[in-house]
């Protein structure tokens, strides 16, 4: 270990006492969990409203496939709006929507239950009924978490799929899920220009045997095609619908979700949420992890809805708490560097939960632009989606947090549904880097490959012992693939491989190093290098790729590409490169596009066959080649290298 890193690990933040007088979570609650883990998730299930009360927390009888809270009955969206009307609260701002272009819009939770409402009325309008899928393909605006809110209020299973993603994309999600609704805009703002969405999902649905129509939110104003009889307006339609609506409720193993992930090989899984475990958890974790204080707080998470920390952290956790939150459409240098600095300073945004890469961004931006704003509101602030580096945890606590700030560094997955491993403000002593701890009601270990347990000190793999609320219940077609992926490695104990690396340090504070499989980490964003390979290779002119995430210094990961071409095409240099990168864009989406792409005359390969991604990796962030003694023939660097 270097010294460096020795630094990091001894210096401790403690909590403040001012913040520990007033935080949600106290020493009382480890204790009730290390008591009595299902009594524990018993009482935090009571922070739901219920239409029928449950018979047993957990039924693992059918592992690895988890029955949470056997026999109750709710209605998600009930508990995200309803409630918060019936308790007076109607009148308070759900959120503050600001659109890139600068309108703006903030709907009380009033509000949010007649929208709800008003799309539910249109949905059944439309023939769906509980058990339907609907895609939802939008960006950051009101109309996107409406959408999801009247899904879940019908028993229709959402499946969103981010609006960065290309129509092939959004193609195979549609097919796969075999949805019947697909709901989409005009357009979208991107650095205040209009980009078009609607012919992305006009190619994507054509001859989608499922689809039986497109609902189309007017957002940028830009001329569509149409076609009748399958497209619908929002505006003429869900608009002019009945703000009344009554709520049924569902089995809490109801399918809430499906949101689509990528996996180590072949096309990305169908990751399946079920409803009153997943909401018991979102709800939880965003009141303590957070320390939330509903009417007091101004939250907001600059995650997408396309992502699982938008579906947790946007939508379910803070609107079942009855949070007032900031919704923002665009990027955070639309139209200049200030923009989340103005946001927070307009709003008064207490509590912000954000990604590393954006972090380091900012402060490759510089520090100058933060001190220009009265950031004074801020009183906690969170991290997710890559380990955050002690730099950037300390320059985050400085200069976003006033150097007093609690930062909860959050561990979670798509699969997890909810966060595990984070401190607790108010209580956890935090070291610049480290996730800390599981939180209370949840069980993690650190393991070998051998699966013994390890201790302080330790360096293995992460691994969830005991089922949890919020876990996935499966892959949406594909169960055995479901056991295979998570559950085959530690079979024999039964427990949950997250496919990240872990270590304890000497204090026994738990590090999440990273993944330990093929999947990549681009701005926080999780693609596989199988996907990217595929894209790459679907082009006529290649024969054959390799791809590595490779450091970097903004994004955690930049994705390096080595292609071979077939025999007859020409390599055009730069020209060639371009147009495969692109071509990646239009198989996946802008953000699987190569960093850098290498034309090379052979791959190095074992005597098996198998690309030896760990020396493409020392190539790629130009370090001295590894162990090549089980390369066929070594000789391959040289012609690599010389690119
Ligand atoms: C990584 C995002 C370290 C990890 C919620 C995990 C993290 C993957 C952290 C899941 C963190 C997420 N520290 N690594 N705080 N949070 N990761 O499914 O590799 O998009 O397996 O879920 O992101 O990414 P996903």
């Amino acid at each position: 270990m270097t010294s460096a890193a020795q630094d990091h690990e001894q210096q401790v933040f403690p909590p403040s006492a001012e913040f520990a007088a007033t935080a949600n979570a106290g020493p009382e609650l480890q204790a009730a969990a290390d008591a009595d883990r299902l009594a524990f998730w018993d009482t935090q299930a009571q922070r739901l409203d219920w239409a029928t009360p449950w018979s047993e927390v957990l039924d693992w009888s059918d592992a690895p496939v988890a029955k949470w809270f056997v026999g109750g009955t709710l209605n998600v969206a009930y508990n995200c709006v309803d409630r918060h009307v019936l308790a007076g609260n109607g009148d308070r701002v759900a959120i503050h929507f600001e659109g890139e272009p600068g309108d703006t819009r903030s709907l009380t939770y009033n509000d949010l239950l007649a929208e709800v409402s008003r799309a539910a009325n249109t949905f059944t309008d439309l023939g769906l009924v509980p058990g339907d899928r609907v895609a939802i393909y939008m960006p950051m605006i009101p109309e996107a978490i409406v959408s999801m809110l009247a899904c879940a209020r019908l028993g229709l299973t959402h499946s969103v799929v981010f609006a960065g993603f290309s129509s092939a994309a959004l193609r195979s999600r549609v097919d796969d899920a075999e949805a019947k609704l697909v709901i989409t805009v005009d357009g979208q703002w991107r650095r205040g220009q209009a980009a078009p969405l609607k012919p992305a999902a006009d190619e994507a649905v054509h001859g989608a045997a499922s689809v039986e129509h497109v609902l189309v939110v007017k957002r940028a104003g830009i001329d569509v095609d149409w076609t009748e009889g399958r497209d619908l307006w929002w505006h003429e339609t869900v608009e002019k619908a009945s703000p009344e609506h009554t709520p049924q409720a569902f089995d809490a193993e109801h399918p809430l979700y499906i949101l689509y992930t990528s996996g180590t090989t072949g096309k990305p899984k169908g990751i399946i949420h079920t409803s009153g475990g997943y909401l018991t958890q979102a709800s939880y974790t965003h009141h303590y992890v957070f320390d939330h204080k509903p009417g007091e707080d101004v939250y907001w998470c600059t995650a997408d809805i396309g992502w699982v920390t938008g579906h947790t952290y946007i939508v379910y956790g803070p609107l079942s708490n009855g949070a007032t939150q900031v919704v923002y459409e665009g990027t955070p240098n639309a139209p200049t560097e200030h923009r989340h600095f103005e946001i927070i300073e307009k709003y008064g945004v207490s509590i912000y939960y954000t990604a590393p890469t954006l972090i380091r961004t900012f402060m490759k931006w510089g520090r100058e632009i933060p001190d220009a704003h009265d950031l004074s509101s801020i009183r906690l602030l969170g991290s997710v989606g890559e380990p955050i580096n002690p730099e950037a945890w300390r320059w985050y606590r400085e200069v976003i947090g006033a150097g007093s700030a609690p930062i909860v560094d959050t561990w979670w997955q798509t699969e997890t549904g909810a966060i595990m491993i984070s401190p607790l403000p108010g209580i956890t002593a935090t070291k610049p880097g480290a996730a800390m701890a599981p939180l209370p009601g949840i069980s993690a270990k650190i393991v070998d490959d051998e699966a013994n347990s390890l201790g302080k000190g330790g360096n293995g793999y992460l691994v969830l012992d005991e089922p949890w609320p919020a876990m996935l219940r499966g892959i949406w077609g594909d169960p055995q693939r479901y056991r295979e992926t998570y559950w085959s490695r530690y079979e024999d104990q039964g427990w949950y491989f997250a496919g990240d690396g872990a270590r304890y340090d000497e204090d026994g504070a738990l590090w999440v190093l990273g993944r330990v499989d093929d999947v990549m980490n681009i701005s926080g964003h999780r693609i596989s290098t199988s996907e990217v390979e595929s894209a790459l290779v679907s082009h006529p002119k290649v024969a054959e790729a390799a791809v590595v995430g490779a450091a970097d210094e903004t994004t955690g990961q930049g994705i390096v590409a080595f292609v071979i071409l077939r025999e007859g095409a020409e390599n055009t240099g730069d020209a060639l490169v371009k147009e495969l990168r692109d071509h990646v864009a239009v198989e996946i989406s802008p953000i699987a596009k190569p960093r850098q792409l290498m034309v090379v005359p052979e791959l190095p390969k074992t005597r098996s066959g198998k690309i030896m991604r760990r020396l493409l990796r020392d190539v790629a962030e130009g370090r001295e080649l590894g162990d090549t003694s089980t390369l066929v023939d070594p000789k391959v660097f040289d012609a690599i290298r010389g690119k």
